[in-house]
């Protein structure tokens, strides 16, 4: 029997809207519906993604779920991405192709690139399909450009830190501060230290019902954000 495929599909970041023809198309036709759970507790992370493609309509599909933990432990990570990679290969053997989902794009700090190499070494193939990144959704509710003429964009996790961030955004344009959630108020102040705070843009939960984008991010200083949001820091026109 011929090997099923595997396809990481981005659902985009929350409006059903934002979804793919292509996408669509794939996940109503896939067998099995895979998706990652955090060990730990139930995030709000796969029920979203879910929502986004049960509004689109697809159901049927076989549900697959995932375990991976909320740690930074190396092994423990890898021993849960072998483990999730051995039950997808488990169906693709049975020739069914599996769709694994992922919020935004599935090739930007996602579960599903560790998963790719391990299931192409077993002998199965895997593709893509691309989603409308968090980022490009947050740039354009606020209408403000990533980048213009020349300029370059940097895309950092807010974790990596005040200094580097700085270096960052002085050689390029705009930088995109990915889960910035817990560190909002050191962006805040590096942004008003760096005169940049007016022209930069908060984004919370975009495409979901709550959703709050807000240009001019001073005035946000001490209040408390969640993992689904980010910051664009962006130079100011003179
Ligand atoms: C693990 S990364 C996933 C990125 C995703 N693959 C993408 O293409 O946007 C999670 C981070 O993406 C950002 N994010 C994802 N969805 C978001 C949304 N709807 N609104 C704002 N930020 C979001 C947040 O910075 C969050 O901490």
């Amino acid at each position: 029997m011929k090997t099923g495929m595997l396809y990481g599909i981005g659902v985009g970041p929350g409006d059903p809207e934002l979804l793919t023809l292509k996408a669509l198309r794939v996940l109503k036709g896939a067998t099995v519906l895979a998706y990652p759970k955090s060990s730990e507790t139930a995030s709000e992370n796969e029920s979203k993604a879910f929502s986004i493609v049960r509004a689109a309509g697809v159901e049927g599909n076989e549900p697959l779920e995932l375990l991976f933990p909320m740690t930074k432990d190396a092994d423990a990570l890898e021993e849960a991405r072998k483990d999730a990679a051995a039950s997808i290969i488990e169906r693709l053997k049975q020739g069914k192709d599996v769709a694994f989902i992922t919020l935004g794009d599935p090739m930007l700090y996602s579960t599903f690139s560790y998963l790719v190499p391990l299931v192409k070494e077993a002998g199965a193939e895997v593709r893509s399909i691309p989603g409308v990144t968090s980022f490009s959704a947050a740039a354009s509710v606020a209408l403000a450009p990533l980048a213009e003429s020349d300029e370059r964009v940097m895309i950092m996790p807010a974790s990596t830190g005040v200094e580097e961030i700085k270096k960052m955004l002085d050689e390029s344009g705009s930088v995109v501060l990915m889960k910035a959630g817990r560190f909002l108020d050191k962006i805040i102040d590096l942004a008003l230290e760096l005169g940049v705070a007016d022209s930069s843009v908060f984004a919370s939960r975009v495409g979901w019902k709550d959703e709050e984008v807000v240009r001019g991010i001073g005035k946000l200083k001490g209040r408390k954000a969640g993992y689904f949001s980010m910051v664009i820091l962006r130079k100011g026109k003179a």
